[in-house]
């Protein structure tokens, strides 16, 4: 039997907002300047991976990865950043996905904690331009911790507010965020393709499908 919930857990990317083609557009603007052409099957497999994580990935794959010293790595990681940041230009509150602001207000209706758990280091730029920030208790901060699939974002919120793990909840768009959020220990909601998240303990198309009786049962702790 599981437990009333006190705090879920955002992502952001995919979740919140859609930055999936602006990272895979940045990164394919990288790989260019590499030498590297960045197949479209990358973009799922760089979904919820820290930065340089995805540029060792994206090396790995073709067999770069000692080609360059860390310093050049940070500062090829640099470089695909600035790209991105100005494929954000022009985001706003126009860009947060259908649903979002009805569950977040529903939650702070119920006097649930909330944080955000993302591993973008651009979190508190994309929610200022999303004009969002306002909703959220928590915001992790993904320096130093590790890269999702470890649970290390997600038990940083938990801590945060002295909760147990079976008390929360984390709602991720990636295969890599469904397995951090399971490892920590708490329930899964994956957003996305059910074949893709089938590791997810439920799954919603998008946010703005979120099934609110079931989404209840899952709060009052009467889930599973
Ligand atoms: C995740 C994205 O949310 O953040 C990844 O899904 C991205 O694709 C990661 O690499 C890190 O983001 P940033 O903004 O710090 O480069
Ligand atoms: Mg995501």
């Amino acid at each position: 039997m599981s437990k009333k919930i006190k705090c879920v857990i955002f992502d952001l990317d995919g979740v919140i907002t859609e930055t999936s083609d602006q990272h895979f557009e940045a990164w394919q603007h990288l790989a260019k300047q590499l030498g590297i052409t960045l197949e479209p099957s990358f973009e799922e497999k760089l979904k919820g991976i820290s930065r340089l994580e995805s540029l060792e990935i994206i090396l790995k794959e073709h067999n770069k990865q000692d080609d360059y010293t860390d310093k050049e790595k940070t500062e090829l990681t640099d470089i695909k950043n600035e790209y991105y940041r100005k494929l954000l230009q022009g985001f706003t509150e126009k860009n947060i996905n259908q649903g979002v602001i009805r569950l977040l207000e529903y939650l702070k209706t119920n006097n649930i904690f909330l944080a955000l758990g993302s591993a973008s280091k651009n979190s508190p730029f994309i929610l200022e331009a999303l004009q969002i920030g306002q909703y959220f208790d928590y915001i992790v901060n993904p320096v130093g911790k590790r890269s999702k699939p470890a649970p290390d974002i997600f038990l940083d919120a938990a801590q945060h507010f002295n909760l147990s793990t079976d008390t929360c909840i984390g709602i991720e768009d990636a295969v890599a965020g469904i397995s951090a959020i399971n490892n920590s220990g708490m329930l899964s909601i994956g957003i996305g393709d059910k074949t893709i998240l089938s590791h997810a303990d439920v799954v919603y198309q998008d946010v703005a499908h979120l099934d609110y009786n079931e989404f209840k049962t899952i709060l009052d702790g009467e889930y599973l």
